[in-house]
């Protein structure tokens, strides 16, 4: 890529963000023009659902709120022991969890904001090691706090260091969310405009998964360079109304591993940064 071009990407990208400032007269979004209401979820692709644990009372949960937002940080070392099916339900819970309905159904209420309530996001997972379920591929079905599997891979870990762009650490979470956007889910409301706050609404939903990953002592990382064509392919999205975008291993952590934590960071000290 020259520099010209470089620049202009650059520019693209930063218009992007600035896109509240363009002019948009005699503009009106679809729900402007009473256009119908997209879907508040994407219905279950299989039959194979399996209910998700209601009582939380099997987890040891850190309640010192000040504690978990000191104690929060990324983790990229992961020990693969076994999670439970109550610690997944919490992390969905806490991340996306539907508390309520607004209306007869024009939005769901959840456990993170989200601009308009639009909720445009999808949550799948590549899960391995987890108490009850066989290693495979999920996806939530938040209505009725449940997931469904969509299918098994031999080359589950393979998959997931692919799909986060070589990041192979992450092969060894006992779970990886990956969020795809459903575009139109937020464009019904907000149009040209609903981008940017697409992005905002995904940081919230990771902050609630590092948040509670915390409480009860797993660890996390938030993953942006997600290779959305590879997850796409093998979660179902068709990479034009809907693509994955986003992601975040989980896994299990140990204090001995700190150091291991650090070396991820060790250029910072070699280049004198
Ligand atoms: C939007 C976002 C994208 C990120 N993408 C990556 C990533 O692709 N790979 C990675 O190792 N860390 C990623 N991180 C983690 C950051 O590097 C990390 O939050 C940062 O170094 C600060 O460390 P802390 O989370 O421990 O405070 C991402 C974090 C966020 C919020």
């Amino acid at each position: 890529m020259n520099d010209k071009e470089i620049r202009e990407r650059i520019e693209r990208g930063r218009n992007f963000i600035r896109s509240f400032n363009d002019e948009a007269e005699d503009y009106y979004t679809d729900q402007q023009l009473k256009k119908p209401q997209p879907p508040l979820t994407k219905a279950a692709m299989s039959d194979q659902i399996i209910a998700l644990p209601h009582d939380l009372a099997d987890l040891t949960i850190e309640n010192d709120f000040l504690k978990i937002i000191n104690g929060r940080c990324s983790h990229r070392v992961y020990t693969m022991e076994k999670m439970s099916l109550t610690e997944l339900s919490y992390l969905l819970w806490c991340s996306q969890g539907v508390k309520e309905i607004r209306g007869k159904s024009y939005a769901t209420l959840r456990t993170v904001p989200c601009g308009g309530a639009r909720h445009e996001f999808e949550c799948y997972m590549a899960i391995q090691n987890v108490e009850g379920l066989a290693d495979g591929l999920y996806h939530y079905l938040p209505m009725k706090h449940e997931i469904e599997m969509l299918g098994t891979r031999d080359d589950l870990k393979d998959f997931i260091s692919a799909s986060l762009c070589g990041q192979s650490w992450a092969a060894k979470a006992n779970i990886v969310f990956y969020y795809s956007a459903v575009f139109y889910r937020a464009e019904w409301r907000y149009g040209i405009h609903a981008h940017v706050p697409m992005l905002m609404d995904a940081g919230h939903i990771t902050e609630n998964v590092y948040l509670a990953a915390e409480s009860i002592h797993r660890g996390g990382c938030a993953i942006a360079a997600v290779d959305g064509r590879i997850a796409d392919a093998a979660f179902g999205p068709d990479g034009e109304e809907e693509s994955i975008f986003y992601a975040m291993p989980v896994g299990t952590i140990r204090k001995e591993d700190q150091k291991a934590e650090q070396d991820f960071y060790a250029f910072v000290k070699e280049q004198g940064l």
